[in-house]
């Protein structure tokens, strides 16, 4: 376990032990408040709670300070401001003020660590991205919970004498009611009385509208955003129908339009991470495409023990492709405007009689003779199965050629030997891209 890791691991750990605290002094103060508990389990409870938020105000602070001066010098830049008021919230907190034989409500204050616990959720929201959506959904379900648990303590407070039964069934009717209120307009068996009463039953009642717009907006976001790739293949299939509607498209070819959706769903390719990386720092995101695509350019022997800046410039500026079976890549007399590398299945090269010259399959690659001639491809290209191909485009190419002559130098040889057989007519056996 290296030390960043355990440091990582117990960082996470106290921030764990003080949401769990908080939430608890959030969860009991109103309750001592409404039942007027008292006794010794409360007071060791109080200096529980004390001596951690006491460690925590200490723990923020040289925290704060080892940021500033060692690994994040940008941090400096924070508002002194926020700075006095996170200081202000962690030592607010942690006052004994139960001690101090102030009026209990002031013992409220240590709810101003639950602003702690939300930043907390929300750096913990920042690093586990995996599961962002559903830790949203369920620190949603913390806060509604907890305010609900305060709403009824509110409740209790204000109808205290018309409730009977003992605490837990009077707290359980109380949480009942403003569930109810929440969610609904209420069934009306406990109807407020008193104005007092009636208003807060109609907070009660609009809080509920915005939590029941928001929880739906945040369902249909996140259910919307949970498979892209998916979303994309149901999101064509509609197009398709609607375009078949209009326009006359054999049943043949519906079905290959399908396919490929199919294909492109099954492959996660319909996520464009091009336009992804276009958004990032070129550094970063040339670091990103080479981690993405280093197990595949490693399988292409034209790459093997290549300069790794070469590498990199080619992982940048490689584009993914599919080819469905019988779809031509390019047609032999056409202009050239790339080169293809094979990622996946197999492709034939094809003479204008038909003739097939050779096949092609994963790791080689085809389409270069036309760009380092400028001349017309000198063969077609046809996908025989559903083919993976990545693009490099004219400029990149040459643009890559010329910083790496050797590269290029080695490629000039195997076209030229590829141009040699072709006009000797006689097929290259295994692709002949390898040697
Ligand atoms: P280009 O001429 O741009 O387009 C057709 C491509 O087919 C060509 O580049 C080569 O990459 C490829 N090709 C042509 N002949 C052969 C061959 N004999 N073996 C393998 N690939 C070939």
């Amino acid at each position: 376990m290296t030390p960043v890791f355990l440091k990582a691991m117990l960082e996470t750990g106290w921030h764990l032990v003080i949401t769990f605290t908080a939430t608890l002094a959030a969860i009991t103060i109103p309750l001592q408040l409404v039942f007027n508990q008292t006794g010794s389990e409360i007071y060791s409870w109080e200096i529980l709670v004390t001596l951690l938020f006491g460690a925590d105000l200490v723990y923020q602070q040289v925290s704060l300070r080892h940021a500033q001066e060692e690994a994040f010098p940008h941090l400096r830049t924070v508002p002194a401001k926020s700075r006095g008021f996170w200081l202000a919230v962690d030592l607010l907190s942690a006052l004994p003020l139960g001690f101090t034989g102030l009026s209990p409500f002031w013992s409220g204050l240590r709810c101003l660590k639950l602003l702690r616990v939300a930043q907390t959720m929300h750096q913990w929201r920042q690093r586990i991205l995996k599961f962002s959506d559903l830790l949203k959904l369920a620190f949603f379900a913390f806060w509604l919970l907890l305010i609900s648990h305060w709403l009824a303590c509110g409740w209790l407070a204000l109808i205290a004498d018309r409730a009977t039964g003992d605490p837990l069934t009077r707290y359980l009717s109380a949480l009942h009611w403003v569930i109810e209120t929440l969610t609904s307009v209420g069934f009306g068996e406990i109807v407020p009385v008193t104005n007092g009463q009636r208003l807060y039953s109609i907070v009660i009642m609009l809080t509920g509208v915005g939590v029941y717009g928001y929880v739906i907006g945040s369902m249909a976001g996140i259910l919307a955003k949970r498979d892209p790739a998916k979303n994309q293949y149901f999101n064509n299939l509609d197009q398709l129908s609607a375009f078949v509607q209009y326009r006359d498209i054999p049943p043949a070819l519906q079905k290959r339009i399908r396919d490929y959706f199919a294909y492109i769903w099954k492959k996660r390719l319909g996520f464009d991470e091009t336009h992804f990386l276009s958004g990032l720092p070129r550094g970063l995101a040339s670091e990103i495409s080479l981690h993405l695509k280093r197990e595949i350019l490693d399988r292409i022997p034209l790459f093997k023990d290549v300069e790794s800046d070469f590498i990199e410039e080619v992982a940048l500026n490689l584009k993914p492709d599919v080819y469905t079976p019988g779809e031509y890549v390019f047609k032999e007399g056409r202009p050239a405007r790339r080169m293809y590398l094979v990622i996946k299945g197999v492709l034939e090269v094809v003479r204008k009689d038909g003739t097939v010259i050779n096949v092609l399959k994963e790791g080689n690659f085809f389409g270069e003779i036309a760009l380092f001639t400028d001349q017309p491809r000198t063969a077609s290209v046809r996908a025989v199965t559903y083919c993976d191909l990545y693009i490099l485009e004219k400029d990149v190419f040459l643009y890559l050629l010329e910083q790496f002559p050797d590269i290029g130098a080695h490629m000039k040889e195997i076209a030229r030997r590829r141009l040699e057989r072709d006009e000797n007519q006689a097929p290259v056996p295994g692709g002949g891209l390898h040697s």
